[in-house]
């Protein structure tokens, strides 16, 4: 591949590699502008239903739009060689990251928080992403995450059961919820809410839940359907601690309901208590910069005006208290 020249691109490197697919650098002479050019494996090319989904799912992900998304541009075979034409991230997962840079707890979650935009965007399209790993999430030189493989995953959920056994892709097995797991056809977005809470874990204590390094791949499935996640270290991460659990909780009914509801437990002074100070006054102390993420979303309330039964925000709770009092004003006054 290194040298040819598709659309007008060269391709210049190698990105990476993964149970798949190789992803390359290509760049244009003229623009200096580059694309990651991912390719099918040859040997999967010869499986017609592998070829189609690889196609299919590339369209899925033409089909989103968001700054934390990865924008997937085009599906393309170039001399009957199957890839997918993407933008070019250049910066790294969002664990090398977090490691590289020594993020403390604040900076971690806004981060966090914006991934969680992202995914919140996602569900309200109904696409659920099930391959959600620290390689699906690169973190750019600016802070930003960007989602990588949007719906490819879905290969792993169907065909990619196959792959997982023979060894070909045992890089998601450790992130598979226990629905996953069991085989479920119709998963839904409390399957992307479970691999974010091990993520969120992985992110904070920079180790995995589940490590297909180290454990017995044979093991695994069994210790993610009955092993519950271990605690974060520390007096400091009990409420974390509380929101992982209840995020990878083994029943999907009782995980977090959406995205919103997920990130509206992290904005909460006790998170936050024991890193940044002391909490006087009540006042808010979630940094500014946690907010801000936050308050970021846009398309996922754009979309689908996804109501969060578990949680009012202090705006929505005054509204409440002062159209109660109204209320009864007004009874009173009519009485
Ligand atoms: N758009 C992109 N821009 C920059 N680097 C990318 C891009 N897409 C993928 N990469 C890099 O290429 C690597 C391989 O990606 P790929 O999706 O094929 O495998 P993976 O996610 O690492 O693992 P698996 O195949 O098990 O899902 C990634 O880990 C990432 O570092
Ligand atoms: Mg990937």
């Amino acid at each position: 591949m290194i040298g040819k020249e598709i659309l007008g691109y060269t391709i210049e490197s190698v990105l990476g590699e993964g149970g798949m697919a190789t992803v390359y650098k290509g760049v244009n002479q003229q623009t200096n502008h580059s694309l990651a050019f991912k390719v099918l494996d040859n040997k999967l090319t010869s499986s017609e239903s592998l070829m189609t989904r690889f196609r299919n799912e590339a369209t899925l992900g033409i089909n989103l739009d968001h700054p934390y998304i990865a924008k997937v541009f085009n599906f393309i075979k170039d001399e009957n060689v199957p890839m997918i034409l993407m933008e070019n991230i250049d910066g790294c997962s969002i664990a090398q990251y977090f490691k590289d840079r020594k993020c403390n707890l604040s900076e971690k979650i806004e981060v966090f928080i914006k991934v969680l935009n992202a995914f919140g965007y996602a569900h309200s399209l109904k696409v659920v992403h099930r391959d959600i790993k620290p390689s699906n999430i690169i973190v750019d030189k600016w802070g930003n995450p960007k989602v990588l493989d949007f719906g490819i995953a879905r290969i792993d959920t169907q065909e990619g059961v196959g792959l997982t056994r023979t060894g070909a892709h045992m890089g998601s097995l450790p992130y598979m919820s226990p629905e996953q797991i069991k085989g479920i056809k119709n998963i839904d977005k409390k399957t992307d809410i479970y691999s974010l809470g091990l993520l969120l874990y992985e992110l904070i204590s920079e180790k995995p839940v589940f490590d297909s390094e180290t454990e017995n791949s044979y093991l695994l499935p069994t210790k993610i359907m009955n092993d519950a996640v271990p605690k974060i270290e520390g007096a400091a991460y009990a409420r974390i601690n509380q929101i992982i659990k209840k995020a990878t909780n083994k029943s999907p009914e009782d995980r977090y309901s959406s995205c919103k509801a997920f990130k509206s437990a992290l904005l909460d002074n006790e998170v936050f208590k024991d890193i940044e100070g002391s909490n006087k006054n009540d006042e808010p102390k979630f940094p500014k910069s946690v907010y801000q993420a936050y308050l970021e979303v846009t398309k996922e309330d754009a979309v689908n005006n996804d109501p969060d039964p578990e949680y009012f925000s202090r705006s929505e709770f005054k509204a409440a208290i002062i159209i109660g009092c109204v209320v009864l004003l007004l009874f009173l006054m009519s009485q």
